[in-house]
């Protein structure tokens, strides 16, 4: 992809650890053909020097507000009508809470507020720096203003922590970047996610573990690839990702009453939902008291969206998920081929830390004849690795379709 090739990217560093990747970043717009000026704080200057980036951009690097004196140098407003947009990385929790609160004390919060372009971050901070309350309304501030977030990576850090923080790797901010500035068409992805409560009476219900955080996942990478995105979701314990058109519903019956209206102007349906299986046969109207020792509550199986949705589909690329703690492959081929599916990805549940619940997993995933598994990673990779494989099998299909 070449879409950056002419853009101007103006990139701030801030005084992260990640900044030592930045390096390689600027290398890798340059190949893209993308122009960059830097500007950096005053802490990113004890990550990595101003000379490096001076060498690989090609131009002066910018520290403070008032204008260099480089004689090609160009002062903040001229830089923030320049860029095409404006990329921080390594974005610090301090330098959220400047851009979140509008102030403008060093350059790149000024350029900020100076820019009519687009504003990409990138965060990278310690796992708990990052889930902290304060830095997450910060967040959701810039999100709330269409800053476009190249969320954290999980996994091992620098300092020895495991979980979210982690600078997402260059390849996948210029990844961003470039599907940014490329054309938005590409298939209509309907997506579910999260558990069904099926009522038992009004305050009892069955659901399950499912905490959602997978079926988000794959529509926020579907929607950060600028598809159309819409989502499906149960009652999960934290919102949907923003900016994408979501549902929200409550049982398996409320979740095929959407689909069925939502499919139609869809091409992919991604069922990452944990859709119970059996409902009550007949729920209460009032709460049932204690009486017995032993109580039998009568079920009757709940819809059957994958079923129900093979009636209805027409062209539409339909995937399941198949949650499963033992026999994995039997039973997901064996789910396949009933649910007639286009592909099914099998995540093993019952494991320590992956799966249901966890910010991890890793999938089997199985499509005509064949197989491909990928290994246990944060939701955010693996969704990453899900969506472009089923885009895989999208154009394959359509490919083979349209010849
Ligand atoms: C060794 C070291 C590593 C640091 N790494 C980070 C980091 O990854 N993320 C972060 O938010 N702050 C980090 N900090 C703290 C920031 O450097 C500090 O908050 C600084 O004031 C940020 O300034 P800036 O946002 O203006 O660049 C680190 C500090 C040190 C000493």
């Amino acid at each position: 992809m070449r879409y950056l090739a002419g853009k101007h990217v103006l990139v701030g560093i801030t005084g992260g650890i990640a900044a030592y990747k930045i390096p390689d970043l600027i290398r890798k717009l340059g190949k893209a053909g993308a122009k960059t000026r830097i500007v950096m704080t005053p802490a990113a200057k004890q990550f990595v020097t101003p000379m490096t980036l001076q060498t690989l951009s090609g131009h002066p690097v910018y520290c403070h507000p008032s204008r260099p004196s480089a004689d090609n140098a160009m002062d903040h407003i001229e830089l923030a009508r320049w860029a095409d947009c404006l990329l921080v990385a390594p974005a610090t929790a301090h330098s959220l809470a400047r851009l979140a609160h509008g102030l403008a004390d060093d350059l790149i919060s000024t350029l900020y507020l100076a820019t009519s372009s687009p504003t990409f971050i990138a965060p990278a901070m310690n796992t708990r720096m990052w889930t902290h309350t304060a830095t997450q309304t910060n967040v959701g501030v810039l999100k709330s203003r269409g800053i476009f977030f190249i969320e954290p990576e999980s996994g091992q850090q620098a300092c020895g922590d495991e979980g979210p923080g982690r600078m997402a790797e260059p390849e996948t901010i210029l990844d961003n970047l470039n599907h940014h500035f490329g054309p938005a068409e590409g298939p209509a992805i309907l997506v579910t996610a999260g558990p069904t409560h099926e009522d038992i009476d009004p305050v009892r219900f069955i659901g399950n573990r499912s905490s959602g955080k997978m079926g988000f996942a794959l529509a926020e990478y579907a929607h950060r690839l600028r598809l159309p995105v819409t989502l499906v979701h149960g009652p999960t314990t934290f919102p949907p990702p923003e900016g994408i058109p979501s549902f929200a519903v409550r049982s398996a019956e409320e979740m095929l009453g959407v689909i069925t209206r939502q499919l139609p102007q869809h091409d992919i349906f991604i069922s990452a939902a944990a859709v119970a299986d059996y409902q009550p046969a007949s729920p209460e109207n009032k709460k049932s008291s204690k009486h017995h020792n032993i109580m039998t509550l009568a079920l009757k199986p709940a819809p059957d969206i994958l079923a129900e949705t093979a009636k209805i589909s027409g062209q539409c690329l339909r995937i399941g998920f198949a949650a499963e703690t033992h026999d994995l492959e039997k039973h997901a081929l064996e789910k396949l081929q009933r649910k007639q599916l286009d592909m099914i990805i099998a995540n093993p549940v019952g494991l320590e830390d992956s799966g249901m619940e966890s910010d991890y997993n890793q999938a089997c995933v199985y499509w005509s004849t064949k197989k491909k598994h990928f290994p246990r990673t944060s939701k955010q990779a693996l969704a990453k690795q899900l969506i472009d494989l089923i885009l895989e099998l999208y154009r394959e299909k359509n490919t083979v379709k349209d010849s």
